[in-house]
């Protein structure tokens, strides 16, 4: 086995609770023997060995064979660094480092989150999108040192790569030098959906990464949750209720053998069959109910609201994701698929006789929110792709651009959205010059009697450009009781 290729892609999760539990993943051209972990203390060496599950998938295009090795630990102490190396027999092991996350609400942390990524430089043929600032974005993240990154779908592109095996392995490769130091936790995309990869075309992401469990064998890894301090994430996957035909891939559909014979279809909206709605209503009304829990973040990818002309928002995600969020108060979306940079009021509730359900602001102050008062959405989708915005793609003043249906369309040709414009009273601040960038968000220590708060700041760059600038800033706050985002009754009653 000497001279066995080392550990690739080598990336860290959280498990569900963060303060204690994490995953160790990678990736080999070939199968590894004893692949495994060794973990300890920052100054203490590596005194845990743990063994790695081998998971494969077969990449529908090319016929190639990924081997992926994950390493779970439970029982590690709160709010400690550690370090790590991944290891096979033959050859040299990877060395990493990470760090828990707190428990409770009495330490701060801050996280990081974009989407709509892609990688630095061509694979293949170059078919998917690749930048510079796809690399850029990766140091400039590093630089703010952030507990954890959500990075909020569209990662490789790879169903738009003649060469997705390739394509994978230059985004992980890119994304290693952050993510092998702290989790770079996923929600998956419509780039993410592979036709012929598994049923949804997800079997590449699901193999990849090790994410918390969700209930489910069949959909595992496709929607999870996880709690940092006073803050509970939940990841969703919006391909299951957006009208959008968002994957289809006229490479796919030509090159992938057997495409037309295999009813391969890349239109998947609704494919749970409503388990993973049943799924968020229930963990949001457990979050809501935890005294622990002061903040609801959700990471997911396509948007409920958006001014820019490129895809425009899903009304799928109106009507069955808002009830939902703004019954039990989420506090904070995190979104991309729209390729630029804008946020919202806190909003709840529908303008009247709106058949477009378009979402009523319940604030007017940019600077400073009480998401008492709805849920605040951003779209931070200037991860790296090569298709920017340009600033003559967005009305103005702010209209809301909405997929309110497809036209005819099937496996073969792409079903056409259909569009309608609204009032955007909801855009709270956009930014229609800055092609890239991504979020960070200070989450302050609540002390009693004080306020909880998360600060959130936006780093934009032009294109080529590795100098991320702070171009946007605004705080979410709860005023300090006895929990913060008190029972949703008592801000119903404020409406
Ligand atoms: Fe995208
Ligand atoms: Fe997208």
């Amino acid at each position: 086995m000497a001279g066995a290729p080392p550990p690739q892609q080598v990336h860290v999760q959280f498990g569900a609770d963060a303060a204690t539990q994490a995953a160790v993943s990678w990736a080999t051209p070939a199968p590894a023997a004893r692949p495994r972990l060794r973990l300890g203390l920052a100054d203490g060496g590596h005194g845990l060995e743990v063994p790695a599950e081998e998971r494969v998938y077969t990449e529908a295009l090319t016929g190639e064979l990924v081997h992926t090795y994950h390493a779970r630990v439970a029982g590690l102490p709160p709010g400690t660094a550690l370090v790590y190396q991944v290891i096979h027999d033959g050859a040299d092991p990877v060395a990493g480092t990470f760090r828990t996350g707190p428990r409770g609400r009495g330490k701060g942390f801050r996280f990081t989150s974009f989407g709509d990524h892609s990688i630095p430089g061509p694979a293949g043929h170059g078919l998917g999108p690749h930048t510079p600032n796809a690399g850029y974005i990766v140091d400039a993240v590093n630089e703010l040192d952030p507990l954890f990154h959500l990075m909020n779908g569209d990662l490789s592109y790879a169903n738009m790569s003649d060469a997705p095996v390739a394509t994978w392995a230059a985004y992980f490769t890119n994304i290693m030098r952050s993510a092998r130091h702290r989790p770079w936790m996923p929600a998956a995309g419509n780039h993410e959906n592979e036709v012929g990869n598994g049923p949804q075309g997800y079997e590449s992401y699901r193999t990849r990464f090790e994410l918390p469990g969700n209930g489910s064998a069949e959909f595992a890894g496709t929607w999870y949750a996880f709690t940092v301090g006073a803050v509970r994430v939940l990841s969703i996957n919006n391909d299951d209720v957006c009208l959008q035909d968002g994957a289809f891939s006229s490479y796919r559909r030509d090159h992938v053998p057997g495409y037309r014979d295999h009813g391969h279809d890349p239109y998947i909206h609704g494919y749970s069959g409503g388990v993973q709605r049943a799924w968020l209503e229930a963990e949001l009304a457990a979050a809501r109910g935890d005294e622990e829990i002061d903040w609801i973040v959700v990471c997911m990818h396509q948007v409920a609201m958006s001014s820019a002309h490129l895809n425009g928002a899903d009304l799928g995600i109106r009507q069955q994701l808002l009830p939902l969020f703004d019954a039990y108060g989420v506090d904070l979306v995190v979104a991309g698929h729209e390729h630029h940079y804008e946020r919202t009021f806190p909003v709840r509730g529908v303008e009247p006789g709106s058949s477009l359900l378009t979402p009523v602001p319940r604030s007017g102050d940019p600077a400073d929110m009480d998401t008492r008062d709805g849920t605040v959405h951003m779209i931070i989708g200037g991860g790296g792709h090569s298709v920017p915005r340009p600033a003559a793609g967005h009305g103005i003043p702010p209209e809301g651009s909405l997929i309110i249906g497809v036209g005819p369309g099937g496996p073969q040709s792409q079903r056409r959205s259909v569009i309608a414009a609204e009032p955007a009273r909801w855009s709270a601040h956009r930014d229609l010059a800055t092609p890239f960038g991504f979020a960070s968000f200070d989450v302050a220590p609540a002390g009693p009697g004080g306020t909880c708060s998360i600060t959130a700041t936006y780093y934009g760059a032009a294109a080529g450009s590795p100098v991320y600038a702070p171009l946007d800033r605004f705080v979410m706050r709860k005023p300090a009781g006895t929990r913060c985002g008190g029972p949703r009754a008592e801000q119903l009653a404020r409406a």
